[in-house]
């Protein structure tokens, strides 16, 4: 039987057992998906075991999107332009990285219909899935992307990879027509200190969260008039690509996948 994990630390919530193997059940394929977490110093070992077959693929999640880079010997184009790797795959005796986190929130933006080009756009965060959303957005022409991250430092380092993006304190709300969450604030409950005042209506607000369904962010965006529209779409499509790369068949995005993932 093949096996596959999802790898991170922490790794207890993430839905991503739970989808993989609905679909190998529903397809008849003869797998199982777990997830696993790991300390850094585990990972090279635990690659080695795809090379050697042992496994035969993985996702990567929080915090190990760029830490698994080095022991890869290939990457696809949008992991190298990412530098973000999130599913890796056997294939001629190399270990290959993918972003399928970009095809994930590409294929979100296409099914909401919302027209990205000439649009400005506020990203909260600068965490691993951020620079798979900037070269989405970029590949779809925004006209702005702006960068608004607590720690200073890693909003930077992110200007040096993607030169297009701008960046603002965190807390400031300059104007914007999406903004988007891609904190970890709003999966406990919390709220984000933004000054609404000057924000108005006819914008989209987008979290990358989509557990809860609606974070406080969403709530927010709703009360004062706004388009919401959380993470799961761009989660299961980012599932699919993976699925994809593994099993070379296109699995089932249904109702029954969509209500898979409410765990509310
Ligand atoms: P990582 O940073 O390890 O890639 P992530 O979950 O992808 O992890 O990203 C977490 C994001 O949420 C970061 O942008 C983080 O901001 P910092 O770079 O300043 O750490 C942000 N975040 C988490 N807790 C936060 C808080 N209490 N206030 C503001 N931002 C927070």
């Amino acid at each position: 039987m093949k096996k596959y994990f999802v790898i991170g630390n922490p790794i207890n919530h993430s839905l991503s057992p739970k989808l993989h193997n609905h679909w190998l059940k529903q397809n008849n394929i003869n797998a199982v998906y777990e997830k696993i977490k790991l300390e850094e110093n585990e990972i090279e070992n635990f690659l080695l075991k795809i090379k050697n077959q042992e496994i035969n693929g993985c996702n990567v999640t929080v915090p190990f999107k760029k830490t698994v880079i080095p022991f890869l010997d290939k990457l696809s184009s949008e992991a190298k332009q990412t530098q973000s790797v999130n599913t890796i795959s056997f294939h001629n005796n190399n270990l290959i990285g993918h972003n399928t986190d970009v095809a994930g929130f590409e294929k979100a933006m296409i099914k909401l219909n919302y027209e990205v080009q000439d649009k400005k756009i506020l990203i909260l965060g600068a965490g691993g899935v951020v620079p798979s959303i900037i070269y989405v957005l970029d590949k779809m022409k925004a006209s702005k992307i702006i960068i608004s991250n607590r720690t200073m430092k890693k909003a930077e380092d992110l200007k040096s990879q993607f030169d297009k993006i701008s960046i603002v304190k965190w807390g400031e709300a300059p104007d914007f027509d999406i903004i988007i969450n891609a904190t970890s604030l709003g999966l406990n409950n919390e709220s984000i200190d933004l000054d609404s005042s000057n924000i108005g209506q006819g914008k989209l607000f987008y979290d990358v969260i989509y557990n809860p369904n609606e974070t406080n962010f969403l709530k927010l965006g709703k009360k004062l008039g706004n388009q919401i529209e959380n993470g799961k779409l761009m989660f299961i499509y980012q599932a699919l690509e993976a699925f994809k790369l593994w099993h070379n068949v296109e699995p089932n995005v249904n109702n029954k996948v969509l209500n898979l993932l409410d765990n509310d």
